[in-house]
């Protein structure tokens, strides 16, 4: 099978990382597919530099549409600011390409609708970007929770907790800044990550009630001034969802200022009977709660036991770019129709799904009313 030609449009901070992800294919043993990055577009001539280390890169540009009248080119990764989300994706779909899309899918439900029923009218292959539901831990607590053997469920909680916007001299960017990221602020930034799980496991919010947060309302500009950041900084929505036939608490939070956490992704599941827990605070760990005679929660170290199989041996810790590659391997496989069993990227419905989510929390957050769905 020919390998899958990608080209790359935003190639910022994630533009990069998938470019690592491609040049380490290598290390994958059974996706069936390969992949290569054929072009490369983004506006900054220092982004677009940086991709001449790729040997396979044959057209770099600044114009999007030059790119997406290449015939080199099977599917695109999209990492721009969410503003451009919705003109972006449907030039793609449009011009005869699949997608890859960052979340969150568009910078509000609207775009997020119109691109989603575009891409099914045209039949196009369209995924969007979550990781970790890939790392081993977070694949040993969907299993669990899937298996259903929970007792009666108790709660769930799903959390993405950053902690680098607790400094107040951190300058401003695109971010931070209502137009650009979007009235959702930072559910448009981290939401994504905390709804991937629940949606797949059909545990969509019947209701919401938000709390949302803005801390800094000013930072450095980056120019000597400052500007204004009048994003949502935290949102933690407390939901209902029926788990096991049974409407339970599902907390979601979502923070830029958590004291202490750089990037932790949380996830978990209690029942009476049983419960499991994994964050990235602590990688390597499984919890498993049993209630037998006593109560105990026990600790498994993990090791790579990736969906997707890798040269990496299997006692070594797996971290950030390695599941940004098993989730391309997921779209690669899924696309060529080899995905069997294994886990899947985010589709359109569980991304307009949460933008349906995020918009009740905005609607809850104004009225200070919990928000049916
Ligand atoms: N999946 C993840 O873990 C994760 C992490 C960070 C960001 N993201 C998402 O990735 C996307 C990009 O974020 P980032 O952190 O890489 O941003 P970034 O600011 O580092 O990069 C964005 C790039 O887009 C380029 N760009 C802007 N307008 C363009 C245009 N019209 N045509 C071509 N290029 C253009 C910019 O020059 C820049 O290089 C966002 O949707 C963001 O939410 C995802």
């Amino acid at each position: 099978m020919r390998p899958l030609r990608l080209g790359i449009i935003g190639a910022g901070l994630m533009g990069r990382e998938m470019a690592s992800a491609v040049s380490r294919w290598c290390a994958l043993e059974d996706v069936g597919i390969g992949c290569e990055i054929t072009a490369v577009c983004d506006l900054a001539p220092g982004a677009r530099a940086w991709f001449r280390r790729l040997p396979s890169v044959s057209l770099t540009t600044a114009d999007h549409r030059e790119l997406l009248a290449s015939d080199q080119v099977d599917a695109v990764y999209v990492a721009v600011p969410h503003q451009l989300h919705e003109k972006i994706y449907l030039d793609v779909i449009e011009a005869g390409k699949d997608l890859l899309a960052e979340k969150p899918f568009g910078i509000d439900l609207a775009a997020a609708r119109k691109i989603a029923a575009r891409s099914k009218e045209l039949g196009r292959f369209v995924r969007c970007s979550s990781e970790f539901p890939f790392l081993p831990g977070a694949q040993r607590v969907f299993q669990f929770a899937r298996e259903g053997k929970l007792g009666r469920p108790l709660e769930v909680r799903s959390a993405f907790l950053h902690s680098s916007d607790l400094d107040p001299s951190k300058p401003v960017n695109w971010k931070r800044q209502n137009v650009t990221c979007g009235e959702i602020g930072v559910m448009g930034d981290l939401g994504m990550h905390v709804m991937h799980l629940p949606l797949r496991l059909g545990w969509k919010p019947k209701r919401v009630y938000a709390q949302l947060q803005k801390v800094y309302r000013e930072r450095p500009d980056g120019k000597g001034g400052t500007a204004a950041a009048d994003t949502w900084d935290n949102a933690v929505l407390h939901a209902d969802a029926e788990v096991l036939g049974e409407e339970i608490p599902l907390r979601l939070e979502m923070k830029r200022l958590s004291p202490g956490d750089t990037n932790s992704w949380i996830f978990e599941v209690t029942g009476t009977d049983a419960g499991a827990r994994f964050s990235t605070k602590d990688p390597k760990a499984l919890w498993l709660f049993r209630r037998g005679k006593e109560q105990s929660w026990e600790r498994i170290d993990l090791g790579f036991a990736m969906p997707f199989k890798t040269v990496t041996g299997g006692i070594f810790e797996p971290g950030f770019p390695d599941i940004l590659q098993q989730m391309l391997a997921a779209f690669a496989a899924e696309r060529a129709g080899l995905l069997g069993e294994r886990f899947g990227c985010v589709t359109p419905d569980e991304a307009v799904a949460s933008h349906e989510v995020f918009a009740a929390a905005l609607d809850s957050h104004r009225t200070r009313k919990a928000v049916e769905l």
